[in-house]
């Protein structure tokens, strides 16, 4: 059977801040850039969650994307829409909230919600127009 890859994308607008307490202000700076500003600032973040799988003999699909649309927005972007990444996101307490460590706590959230056969490939996450994460779980 044939292996196909599919993905949904969807977009969240968050605040952050880059900042590790072992550092001065001037090391803070020298690593994190704007992302260490004291006072938060926002990111429009585009999020494209990848699952893979064989096409259903009846439907032709991997899975149902309306489907996939509902668990991201419900497990990931209805959460983090509008949110203060630091402060405000219960699964994100605790981590610094650069996109890789965003990206690994996304996905621990979506694979528990995905139907049987069809499995998570890959996580990507745009925080510019420059600046993008990719993560396929390697290292869980
Ligand atoms: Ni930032």
């Amino acid at each position: 059977m044939a292996l196909l890859y599919i993905t949904r994308k969807e977009h969240f607008n968050a605040a952050h801040q880059l900042w590790d307490s072992n550092l001065t202000e001037e090391e803070n700076f020298e690593m994190f850039g704007k992302c260490a500003n004291p006072n938060f600032h926002g990111h429009n973040f585009d999020l494209f969650v990848c699952v893979k799988g064989e096409p259903d003999k009846n439907t032709g699909l991997v899975m149902d994307l309306k489907i996939l649309k509902k668990i991201i927005r419900e497990q990931v972007t209805d959460e983090l829409d509008h949110q203060n990444m630091n402060l405000d996101v219960s699964w994100l307490k605790g981590q610094m909230p650069s996109i890789e460590n965003i990206s690994i706590a996304i996905w621990k959230r979506i694979v528990p919600y995905l139907p049987v056969g069809v499995k998570l490939h890959k996580i990507t996450l745009w925080e510019t127009q420059n600046n993008f994460v990719e993560f396929f779980g390697e290292g869980l």
